[in-house]
């Protein structure tokens, strides 16, 4: 049973297949949390040991125990109010602006399945065979008449456990909150890193990993995005943890906006890991019977060191929030226009690169940004999403015939959620847009953000993304965003603190409308590249456009950090040209492809400015990589080596049969007399042999893994290898 309640002690143990998380509702009605760690039996209260503290506050009821304090207990749902002064998980005010809260147990239901959240994007159960199950935990506070209601979600196949709450406001007065997090992991001892992904634009999802020191670590984005600056995803590990021994703990947002995510080390040595909505900009009213949602948290533990947390993710995220028609499938190899073209094309230059592409093995054409009137370049337009027929040469319908008949797909991009000053759109309805009155408005990219939050808003964009998908045969779009937002102002509500929230909320109800409406359509998400790179996208677009920075060394380092949280089959990456755009490094064609062949490969340049041996090299890629898709999609993912550290980085791909296995790596350096490398490989079925494909060498899987295979010296700068090899 994955869920076991003790009700003699009001015990709750959750249980997957290699992990164990217990709690109790102790005699003073609070949620004391005792363990999550390896899969174990029995109860575990004898891990909390009461002790005075001087200077502590304790409960009213607990007058007599001044043992007893909310300050030093671990605890499951932390709220402000009764003498816990770490970061809470809740804090709210009452109509007489009070800051108070005493959240006390009142009641559990044990279900099976997994709960899902209304509005909102959560891990589903594949079928019967998930054995999934949830537990609600109520708890009341009587002053406030609120009820909070935790839910746990447990997939015990796949080590998963989630995370959410449901806040009601049961009394007839409003109540604003001002925190809503999720998740918390309370640590009573224990030396831990942080690992969080910083980044930027064109540089997302960099590892840091640091040691935790007394007081508070935060990332967090305050930009209504999860942004390229801080990925939703955390892990909490102990010192000697790494890739393939110790114990970590990893939470993963499911949420497309605001976030953020706390380690906070406490003067008795405790930790407190925690994750949730950002909490600026946020105030939240609830009127009488409102109900308020926190967005879920994925939680998974290994005592296998990072690879073994990272597995447990991208299981969860391919089968468990991924969706639709595309979650099994084999993805296309897609030709976007951008890097190839810009805004510099029309309809014959889209043909001649469509008709190229074909002859290469391309599955799809997908014309990017610049295909609607008045859009000759990055300033103006956004919101109109009328096809320039004078710069396509054709009506659009006729480009997609075209370009099917050549024996391409047809994919287009579009950024629905953003408006140009210079529209008609916002000669029409200027208040749609973000803009605080009597203030010029921030702007990014020279574009405004329109206001989601609002139904007849999303009901517009809605029809015109419905008008163009109905132009003719797309199938596939690129859902681009390219701003933060920095002004938040709702014409339609007098709680600003409200707005944030109910735009992401608005989005995902117009995801959702639009692949109900057309369930068989590709979304790749986007924003500027990977700024909303986060498992609530993930739940509408199964793949994102991984980094507008398509530099193959870079990318080394941005797939990296992306793997920690996220598998292959969502990361979309395309081979562009040298000098490359972004970096102005040159790179072998064959370092390139190696390095985009994840999940969602393409290519984004002007194959028709290409030499005939070049034209040739990527015929060849797109063979090899349609050949290895299947392992690179459904196949284990392993991190060999970490690129900050050494000279090179290797990666690999196992099939869950174990039979077959690709070998990938990169030499990011290069100087005289260089020392061979050495790569150790993982998850071979050992004692058995493998035989290396183009060679036809034999090798002992134990050796591979234990000793390691050569990288053979070249001279060429960023040399990459890539090796397929099959059991016998
Ligand atoms: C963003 C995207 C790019 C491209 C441009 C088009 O920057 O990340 O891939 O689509 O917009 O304007």
């Amino acid at each position: 049973m994955p869920i076991l309640y003790n009700s003699e002690k009001r015990i709750f143990t959750l249980n997957t297949k290699s992990s164990t998380y217990q709690f109790q509702a102790d005699s003073y009605g609070y949620l004391i949390h005792f363990y999550y760690g390896r899969k174990t039996d029995g109860l575990m209260d004898w891990t909390i040991y009461l002790n005075e503290h001087g200077f502590s506050c304790n409960p009213y009821e607990a007058k007599n125990n001044r043992e007893y304090s909310l300050e030093y207990l671990p605890q499951e749902f932390p709220f402000q109010g009764n003498g816990d002064f770490k970061s809470p998980l809740f804090i709210v005010r009452d109509k007489d602006g009070v800051y108070d809260c005493d959240l006390k147990y009142k009641d559990y239901e044990i279900i099976k399945g997994k709960y899902s959240l209304s509005g909102l994007p959560a891990v589903y159960s594949e079928n019967d065979n998930d054995n999934a199950e949830t537990l609600k935990i109520f708890l009341e506070d009587k002053r406030l008449n609120i009820q909070v209601t935790l839910l746990y979600g447990v997939l015990p196949e796949i080590d998963i456990i989630t995370r959410s709450a449901i806040i009601k406001n049961n009394s007839n007065e409003i109540i604003t909150i001002e925190k809503f997090q999720t998740s918390c992991l309370d640590f009573t001892h224990g030396d831990f890193d942080a690992i969080t992904f910083y980044g930027r634009h064109t540089m997302e999802r960099q590892f840091n990993r640091h040691e935790l020191h007394h007081g508070s670590y935060i990332i967090e984005s305050r930009r209504g995005m999860s942004s390229h600056q801080y990925n939703p995803f955390v892990i909490l590990a102990e010192h000697s943890t790494n890739e393939m021994y110790g114990r970590c703990w990893g939470m993963q947002f499911v949420y497309s906006g605001g976030f953020k995510a706390e380690f906070e080390l406490d003067q008795y040595n405790q930790t407190r890991f925690q994750i949730g909505l950002s909490d600026e900009k946020f105030s939240y009213p609830l009127k009488s019977s409102e109900e308020l949602v926190a967005p879920e948290v994925i939680l998974s533990f290994s005592n296998e060191g990072l690879n073994k947390l990272s597995k447990n993710f991208h299981k969860c995220i391919k089968n468990n929030i991924c969706r639709g028609f595309w979650k099994n499938k084999l993805r296309p190899v897609i030709l976007n226009s951008w890097e190839a073209l810009y805004f510099d094309f029309n309809g014959s230059d889209i043909i001649k690169i469509a008709e190229q592409a074909r002859n290469l093995g391309v599955d799809m054409l997908v014309l990017d940004d610049g295909w609607f009137i008045n859009r000759s370049d990055d300033n103006r337009a956004l919101g109109d999403w009328i096809p320039d027929e004078e710069k396509l040469g054709s009506s659009l319908k006729n480009l997609i015939n075209k370009i099917n008949e050549i024996g391409l797909k047809f994919g287009i991009w579009i950024e629905p959620e953003m408006i140009s000053e210079n529209s008609n759109l916002f000669k029409k309805y200027s208040d749609w847009a973000f803009i605080i009155p009597k203030k010029d408005p921030v702007l990014g990219r020279n574009q405004l953000v329109l206001d989601f939050s609002r139904k007849e808003v999303r009901d517009y964009i809605f029809n015109c993304i419905c008008s163009l998908l109905d132009y003719g045969n797309i199938e596939y779009i690129k859902w681009d965003y390219n701003r933060a937002i920095s002004d938040v102002f709702s014409y339609t509500t007098d709680n600003q603190g409200k707005v944030l929230y109910d735009y992401i909320l608005g989005l995902y109800e117009l995801l959702e409308k639009i692949i109900k409406r057309y369930p068989t359509l590709l979304i790749e998400g986007c924003a500027g590249g990977g700024g909303r790179f986060d498992a609530g996208m993930l739940y509408y677009t199964p793949q994102i456009w991984c980094s507008d920075n398509t530099d193959a060394l870079d990318r080394l380092y941005i797939h990296y950090g992306t793997s920690f949280g996220y598998p292959q089959c969502v990361i979309s990456a395309h081979v562009s040209s040298c000098p490359n755009h972004q970096t102005g490094r040159i790179t072998p064609l064959k370092t390139r492809g190696i390095v985009s062949m994840t999940g969602a490969f393409g290519y984004e340049l002007n194959i028709n400015k290409l030499s005939e041996s070049e034209k040739a090299e990527i015929k060849e890629q797109i063979k090899v990589y349609k050949e290895n898709q299947e392992i690179i999609t459904n196949g284990n993912y392993y991190r060999l080596s970490n690129p900050y550290n050494e000279k090179f980085f290797a990666w690999e791909y196992v099939s869950y049969d174990e039979k077959e296995v690709i070998l990938n790596a990169v030499i990011q350096e290069r100087h005289g007399n260089m020392p061979i490398y050495y790569v150790t490989l993982q998850k071979l079925t050992s004692g058995a042999f493998y035989k290396e494909i183009k060679s036809g060498k034999i090798y002992a899987a134990n050796a591979l893994m234990d000793y390691g295979f050569p990288l053979p010296q070249q001279l060429e700068d960023y040399q990459s290898y890539s090796y397929r090899f099959e059991k016998l």
